[in-house]
């Protein structure tokens, strides 16, 4: 199967091209959107050295793990793993991709706030210095079940175009300018955050930390964040590493993965939690946290109207682009393991995402009252996805790569200068993540 599956199956135009494609799943609403307000709950500066613990350590090795299971069968996760490993482990191949499908589905409620103030940033209505005016005018949108619903809607339905076009067309091209420009439009932001008065408390706040407040639902929150910014434990990294060349060198690949994810967290970090605290929100205030606190800045901001209409449009690109990385392995598995044709496969991902997605855009407005465990339901489908399949789906295919394959799996490292990570690669896989992860659900459950 090897050989002949990947002899048609299209590769990514170049290496660059994969790492931006990569990183285009991984920086998107994560880093913007979630970062800053999980920062904000869990105490600022100890949390961020927590996760970049997380990161450098068992997320770098992850990612060359699903990488490495992606390149080496040029299959989706699921086939992929059936493939090199046999039936029982396909089955975590199947709760990867489900759990991309339920990620997805909360995904898509944030996605479709984006669109939302897109639209406000047109109409310059985003634009007020009132923070409290700004939170009244985010609940009310979010209690909308119309709007929360249209917006959600319109946000998937580009996200299933996208993933309808094709993996060459659509991703790839989209990915080279998109990151640079998000990139830059957030060093502009900041430049203006930093020098809003009473700025600096809250970077004093985000960078010293104070490991006295750390429990142990701040080290899932941590370890989870991980998982979520870099796109791992869902299989979405796995279908992109089956994409690539022979040629292409993963090691360096996934270094270049973490780095621009992490960047793009502290960048986001930077942007808003300064001006959280020179507006005086609550660091704590919850998922509403960067849509209540940008408007305010690009109040403030000269060209102010026009940089809130691009910093959405790049915001709306950079959520397109992650949520198309959580379509894709879920059509994917379709059109593998069923042999769907790809726009069958769209349309359902399509129908069975809005459907699922719904009950999480109401839990804001007239499901706020529907509680599991004390979370709403958006919450909770965060929390078991983000913070339990993630780091679940991430270990298995950690204890795969180190154990089952990994004679074949140390040979796509043959050749490089990385020659020296791969003994500890092989730790990071086999100790360091099990440890890891397990430490951390003892410690909190
Ligand atoms: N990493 C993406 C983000 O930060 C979310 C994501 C998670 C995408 C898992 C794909 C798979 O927005």
């Amino acid at each position: 199967m090897d050989a002949s599956g990947e002899a048609c199956r299209a590769t990514w135009g170049s290496r660059l091209g994969f790492v931006l494609a990569a990183a285009g799943s991984a920086v998107g609403l994560g880093a913007v959107w979630k970062f800053p307000y999980v920062v904000g709950q869990h105490g600022g500066g100890a949390f961020l050295v927590i996760y970049l613990g997380c990161v450098l350590t068992l997320g770098v090795a992850l990612l060359l793990a699903e990488m490495t299971v992606g390149r080496l069968t040029g299959q989706s996760i699921t086939t992929a793993l059936r493939t090199l490993g046999g039936r029982a482990w396909a089955w975590v191949g199947r709760i990867a991709t489900f759990n991309a499908f339920a990620i997805l589905s909360f995904y898509v409620v944030v996605g479709g706030w984006t669109v939302t103030y897109l639209m406000r940033a047109f109409t310059g209505s985003v634009l007020a210095n009132d923070t409290q005016r700004l939170v009244a005018e985010f609940s009310a949108f979010t209690a909308n079940p119309v709007a929360s619903l249209a917006s959600m809607g319109v946000f998937l339905g580009l996200t299933a175009l996208i993933v309808a076009a094709g993996v060459q067309k659509g991703i790839e091209r989209a990915g080279k300018w998109l990151m640079p420009a998000l990139f830059l439009l957030m060093l502009l932001v900041i430049a203006r955050a930093l020098t809003l008065p009473g700025a600096m408390a809250g970077v004093a706040w985000f960078l010293t930390p104070d490991f006295s407040i750390i429990s142990g639902d701040t080290l899932l929150e941590a370890l989870g964040l991980a998982f979520f910014s870099l796109s791992l434990g869902a299989g979405m990294i796995v279908v992109y590493g089956s994409y690539l060349p022979r040629d292409a060198r993963l090691a360096g690949s996934a270094v270049w993965v973490a780095t621009l994810a992490t960047l793009a967290c502290c960048l986001a970090g930077l942007m808003i939690l300064p001006a959280v605290f020179a507006f005086g929100v609550p660091p704590d205030a919850g998922p509403g946290l960067t849509f209540i606190t940008m408007p305010a800045i690009f109040a403030q901001m000269p060209f102010g109207h026009a940089i809130a209409i691009a910093f959405f449009l790049l915001l709306l690109f950079a959520a397109l682009t992650s949520a198309v990385s959580l379509f894709e392995p879920v059509a994917a598995f379709l059109i593998d393991e069923y042999q769907w044709r790809r726009s069958t496969a769209v349309l359902a991902v399509f129908v069975a995402t809005f459907l699922f997605g719904a009950p999480a855009a109401l839990s804001f407005g007239i499901w706020s009252d529907v509680r599991l465990f004390d979370r709403t339901i958006f919450d909770l489908m965060d929390y078991v996805t983000v913070n339990l399949l993630m780091p679940a789906g991430g270990l298995c295919i950690a204890i795969f790569v180190g154990t089952s394959i990994w004679p074949k799996a140390r040979t796509v490292l043959e050749g490089s200068r990385a020659q020296w990570f791969v003994p500890v690669w092989r730790v990071l896989l086999l100790v360091l993540t099990p440890i890891a992860i397990f430490g951390v659900w003892y410690q909190t459950f």
